[in-house]
């Protein structure tokens, strides 16, 4: 099994703790720095909906919170028919922290991929070289 098919694989363990009583729609991230430390993340809503938290940025705030801030690989899973297109703040807090040229693997609910860069992903990205 390569590493990317082990981060796909624990992206999609940890969509079982996702908190989506409001949704039903569990996302699961898996965040690898660059001296191959893995976090994942899920999302996590709340009542008032506008807290919620989604996968990727709660794998991204854990991996912060504990000294990291070198990634090289962030792999997104969804119960979507094609791979998910993880949401406009997900993509200004991943360029926050991640370069460009970083790989993002977009995973489906029947584990079809979609590999890109960020910079794909989020192109002209408002970033602290514009402050
Ligand atoms: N969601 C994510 O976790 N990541 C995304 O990139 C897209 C949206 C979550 C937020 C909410 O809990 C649910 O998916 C439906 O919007």
């Amino acid at each position: 099994m390569s590493n990317k098919e082990k981060w796909i694989e624990m992206a999609q363990d940890a969509c079982k703790n996702a908190h989506v009583p409001y949704s039903n729609f569990p996302v699961g991230a898996c965040l690898v720095t660059e001296d191959d430390q893995v976090f994942t993340g899920v999302n996590i809503e709340n009542a008032s909906f506008g807290l919620t938290n989604c996968a990727e940025r709660t794998a991204i705030f854990k991996a912060v919170s504990e000294g990291y801030k070198n990634f090289k690989h962030i792999v997104i899973v969804g119960d979507t028919d094609q791979p998910i297109s993880p949401c406009g703040a997900c993509r200004q807090v991943m360029i926050e922290f991640c370069k460009p040229a970083m790989p993002v693997t977009l995973v489906a609910k029947d584990g079809s991929t979609l590999d890109m860069t960020l910079g794909e992903l989020l192109p002209y990205s408002f970033t602290e070289d514009q402050l």
